[in-house]
């Protein structure tokens, strides 16, 4: 017997810096929906904050240039088309992955695809992460944390901190709350330092200085499936230098490998563990990155960051691993799907 389609609100674009390659993960899970079971409602948001129709939503996620704002049919506030059954934000970065539009869909009580608001906002900001992996004994880069107004008032003295806490250079210098490599620095001496600090404040009020791990850059997938945590092998990211937006995005000198060749089962075995753990104690669900970093001279490791709404187009790190996993695309989508409906049952437990 054929069943009503489930209408799927996708939700892309948005104000972060990441709107592009929002656009560019939306396509890809557009293109591998099921479509005998669900009916897709494009809700696209302008890098201005605008909510857009339909219709401009497709011409978005085309990838046509949009008009200007006074002239679009659009909110200016949060808006979702009426008889969604369920929304997969396909939002990367402030606005989309940070808890803020999760924390919105909850008080809507519309099921949603991927963490809720206190996972997700934990997880985007990556001072946070760190401190609560540390109290559960879990391996991060060690790190300074500096808020906008101690570095307006008190610059020099927050230099000498940093310098006393990372007296070897290179250091990576990061806005705490961004993702695609966005207003990150890789820092080789002091005198690049307080240029570095500058530019992550342009993304955010707060930022952190971080000692650079000369090794090797791995990830793991995650994935709720049916009540069950699905949990990928280790991925690896091999690169020039760093993994920047450049390498990310627009040059193909990043090489993802899923499953990595060069870890040892026994460091793999230990990363998954802590995985899960990381995840268990951030309250995420539905899906996550978990992505670190292991030191070369010391064979030691350490939980990088973590993202909720990770990258989803067919050559990002979290579909291949899922691939790897035996999880296509079109199961992949199902199943956040699956997991989201079935956390809204009222006889559904805390997550
Ligand atoms: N402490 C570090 N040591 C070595 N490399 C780092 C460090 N921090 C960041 N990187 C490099 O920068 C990239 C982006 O940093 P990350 O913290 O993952 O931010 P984003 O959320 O923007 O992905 C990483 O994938 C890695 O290549
Ligand atoms: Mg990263």
């Amino acid at each position: 017997m054929a069943t009503t389609p489930q209408k799927l609100a996708i939700l892309f674009g948005g104000t972060s810096a990441e709107h592009e390659i929002s656009l560019r993960s939306a396509r890809a899970v557009c293109e591998h929906l099921d479509t005998e079971r669900f009916e897709v409602i494009l809700c696209g948001i302008s890098p201005s904050g605008l909510w857009l129709d339909q219709a401009t939503s497709a011409a978005l996620l085309a990838g046509e240039a949009l008009p200007q704002d006074a002239k679009l049919a659009a909110s200016r506030v949060p808006v979702l088309p009426n008889g969604v059954d369920v929304v997969f934000p396909v939002l990367h970065g402030p606005g989309g992955e940070d808890g803020t539009l999760q924390g919105w869909l909850e008080l809507l009580g519309v099921p949603f695809v991927g963490s809720g608001c206190v996972g997700s906002a934990l997880a985007m900001d990556k001072a946070l992460t760190k401190h609560v992996l540390r109290s559960c004994n879990i391996p991060v880069v060690p790190w300074t944390d500096i808020r906008r107004r101690e570095w307006d008032q008190e610059r020099d003295a927050v230099l000498a901190n940093v310098m006393k806490r990372h007296d070897k250079f290179p250091l990576f210098v990061k806005p705490t709350a961004q993702g695609s490599s966005v207003g990150i620095r890789k820092v080789k001496d002091e005198s690049e330092l307080q240029e570095a600090m500058d530019y992550a404040f342009e993304f955010g009020d707060a930022i952190m200085v971080e000692k650079a791990i000369v090794g090797r850059e791995y990830e793991i997938a995650l994935l709720d499936n049916q009540g069950e945590v699905l949990i990928s092998e280790v991925g690896e990211i091999s690169t020039a230098d760093w993994y920047d937006y450049d390498s990310k995005y627009t040059n193909d000198t990043a090489v993802l490998t899923a499953p990595s060749e060069t870890i040892a089962p026994a460091l793999a075995g230990h990363m998954k563990e802590h995985a899960l753990k990381a995840a268990r104690v951030l309250r995420l669900r539905g899906m996550a990155r978990v992505d670190f970093l292991m030191e070369k001279s010391t064979g030691r490791f350490a939980l990088n960051e973590i993202n909720t709404l990770p990258g989803f187009t067919s050559i990002s790190m979290f579909p291949m691993l899922m691939a790897a996993a035996g999880v296509d695309m079109k199961q992949l989508v199902n199943r956040l799907v699956d997991a989201a409906l079935e956390r809204a049952k009222p006889s559904a437990g805390s997550a």
